[in-house]
């Protein structure tokens, strides 16, 4: 059985955080954002001046993927289209749980995050822009993960995190 990894910080928390599913050592673990990502993660909000002890951070699913591939969350695979009922239930979970948080801003991290929390089909369109939800403000960034993939998005991550802050 997979392990459920919930979220972690303050639930009253002014600035929510939400990244995609767990990895290995969040599994491991039984905390989100504890492995690489993470570590970038802590790093960049340091470097904005946001203390993520301070935040609250949660995932749209609490498990893990199979293969650590987020399109096994889908029905049709890599197209991710038609999300099956694990995900359905995973993101009604989470808005959910947004809702009784009452945050200031809800920071999407990359492409699953902002499909979930405000509709978007894309971070490279939507990154850096306010969107009104019926559970706050949301901004979306690049996740982390793709950060380390891609290191020159790092400087346009931290504006979108300053923005979130201010
Ligand atoms: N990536 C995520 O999206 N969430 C985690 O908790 C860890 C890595």
């Amino acid at each position: 059985m997979p392990r459920i990894v919930k979220g972690s910080g303050p639930l009253d928390a002014k600035i929510v955080l939400v990244g995609e599913a767990p990895g290995a050592e969040e599994e491991y673990s039984g905390k989100p954002f504890v492995g690489a990502s993470g570590r970038l993660l802590t790093a960049m909000l340091g470097s904005v001046g946001i203390d993520r002890a301070q935040c609250r951070i949660e995932n749209v699913m609490q498990v893990r993927p199979r293969g650590n591939n987020f399109s096994e969350f889908y029905l049709d695979g890599a197209k991710r289209r038609s999300p099956g009922r694990e995900l359905v239930a995973g993101r009604a979970r989470l808005l959910r749980d947004l809702g009784a948080m009452n945050a200031n801003v809800v920071i999407a991290l990359g492409k699953e995050a902002i499909k979930t929390l405000a509709g978007k089909p894309n971070i490279i369109q939507w990154r850096g822009s306010i969107i009104p939800t019926p559970f706050g403000k949301v901004i979306g960034t690049y996740h982390p993960a793709g950060i380390l993939r891609e290191y020159k998005n790092r400087p346009v991550a931290e504006i979108d995190l300053k923005r979130a802050l201010e």
